[in-house]
């Protein structure tokens, strides 16, 4: 099977995948990445000379563009993916993005017509899609065992306080700065969509106000944000993600109407999305009540009760001594996204979010914050398989980000948009600053 030659664009979050690209030398071999950062482009030079790879560092996207190469990894800035994925495509690349795919309507517009017209891959990087967790549910809900979908939920709450100094650098026009407490709602709402294979046809947005973390950190949207979303059998989902709410969750739980099965969340016993609860009335685990770690694989290799031992057990499966993919990142599911990549790439069967998917799950926020802004007021999610549905959207740039948005600009919150004081940002750079000394 041919090697697929890989670029990275991104050095920071795109540093998995050039790691996954030195571990898997006999599907994908990474040949350029870049970065326009120094310093970033120095710590991939590092790891670069520690496995013994020739691959180029480029600091320029049209120098790095022009070079020989099968596909393209997007981890720059979450909200500039589109125009960079379009120019990857038309250069006749397969494409994998990071989250999120647009930033407005007519950029998906223009996404979906640049991924047609290629006949390329386009892949999605929803890796919270390929926990153990997610990954069962999913096997769970397609063979039957659940059910028909009544009601999910899925949360992403991250907060991340901690570390904002180093992800945004103290820069006030960073897109982690000015975006919509709505816009990083893929981790949350994406799960639910890709496990029951439903598309969301309507949702309702609530904002959680702007609070004093979130502005200390220099965040011009909300704390959190929370969609409310019909999917297209009628059943309803919760979604919520959030980046200044206290405490961490991720977790997603799916009711049918022949049982229910939920991960574990994050914070318990450390172990996190690697486990599922499943109450059935069917023979699947004996039926009726089962908490186990399923494998990546659908088996059940793991299982028994949890505490000091499960403690141990997860910090094994991390050190990936029971299974080499949990070595990767977020669960091991930053594997799967670019194993699934490279394996659609070769033809071969594969578990992918296209770009209509994830368009599905890019909507479920843009959407809802079109609702937050008027009230909570319902809006319908379109459906961008029908080309006839696209042309509305075509010029619509409504979004929070004022090079792209022209006349459409929105403000980064529905509840209050006072301006933060230019000497949070400064401390902010201060913070990071210290770090790198
Ligand atoms: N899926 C996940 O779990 C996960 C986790 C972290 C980040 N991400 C995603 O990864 C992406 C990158 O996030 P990040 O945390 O690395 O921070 P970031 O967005 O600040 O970093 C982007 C990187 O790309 C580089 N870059 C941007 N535009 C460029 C250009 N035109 N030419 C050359 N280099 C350019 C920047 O120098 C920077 O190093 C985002 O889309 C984010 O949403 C995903």
């Amino acid at each position: 099977m041919k090697k697929i030659k890989i670029g990275v664009l991104g050095g920071f979050r795109g540093k998995t995948m050039v790691d996954w690209c030195l571990q898997n030398k006999e599907s994908a071999e990474v040949t350029a990445i870049c970065d326009c950062s120094e310093a970033v482009r120095a710590s991939v030079q590092k790891t670069l000379n520690e496995k013994s790879s020739d691959a180029k560092l480029y600091e320029n996207f049209e120098d790095f563009l022009a070079h020989d190469m099968d596909a393209v990894v997007l981890a720059n800035y979450a909200n500039e993916h589109a125009p960079f994925a379009i120019r990857c495509l038309e250069r006749g690349l397969h494409v994998f993005s990071e989250v999120l795919p647009v930033q407005t309507p007519a950029e998906a517009v223009a996404l979906a017509e640049a991924v047609e017209k290629s006949g390329k891959i386009y892949v999605y990087g929803e890796n919270y899609c390929y926990f153990p967790a997610t990954l069962e549910m999913k096997r769970l809900y397609e063979k039957g065992v659940l059910g028909n979908f009544e009601y999910g939920e899925g949360e992403y709450v991250h907060n991340c306080e901690p570390i904002w100094p180093g992800i945004t650098y103290g820069d006030p026009e960073h897109w982690r700065n000015t975006m919509s407490a709505f816009f990083y709602c893929t981790h949350s709402a994406g799960p639910i969509i890709h496990i029951t294979g439903l598309r969301p046809v309507k949702v309702s947005g609530f904002e959680i106000p702007p609070d004093a973390r979130s502005r200390s950190m220099g965040a011009r949207g909300g704390a959190g944000g929370v969609e409310m979303v019909t999917l297209e059998n009628g059943g309803v989902m919760k979604s919520l993600h959030a980046s200044a709410l206290a405490k961490n969750s991720i977790w997603y739980s799916i009711y049918g109407t022949k049982g229910r099965a939920e991960s574990q969340r994050e914070c318990v016993f450390g172990q996190s999305t690697a486990k599922v609860y499943l109450m059935n009335d069917t023979e699947e685990r004996g039926g009726e009540w089962a908490q186990y770690c399923p494998s990546f694989d659908g088996g059940e290799p793991y299982s028994g009760e949890f505490g000091v031992e499960g403690e141990k057990f997860f910090k094994a499966i991390q050190r990936g001594e029971s299974d080499p993919r949990f070595s990767f990142g977020h669960q091991g599911s930053d594997y799967f996204t670019m194993d699934n990549f490279v394996r659609a790439i070769q033809g071969k069967p594969a578990n992918i979010v296209d770009v209509y998917e994830a368009l599905d799950m890019a909507f479920v926020g843009m959407f809802g914050y079109f609702s937050a802004l008027a009230g909570g007021a319902p809006m319908e999610i379109p459906d961008f398989r029908d080309k006839t549905v696209r042309e509305k959207y075509r010029n619509d740039t409504r979004c929070c980000d004022k090079k792209v948005a022209g006349d459409m600009l929105l403000p980064s919150s529905s509840i209050n948009n006072d301006e933060i004081p230019p000497e949070v940002y400064r401390t902010i750079r201060k913070k990071y600053l210290d770090s790198l000394k």
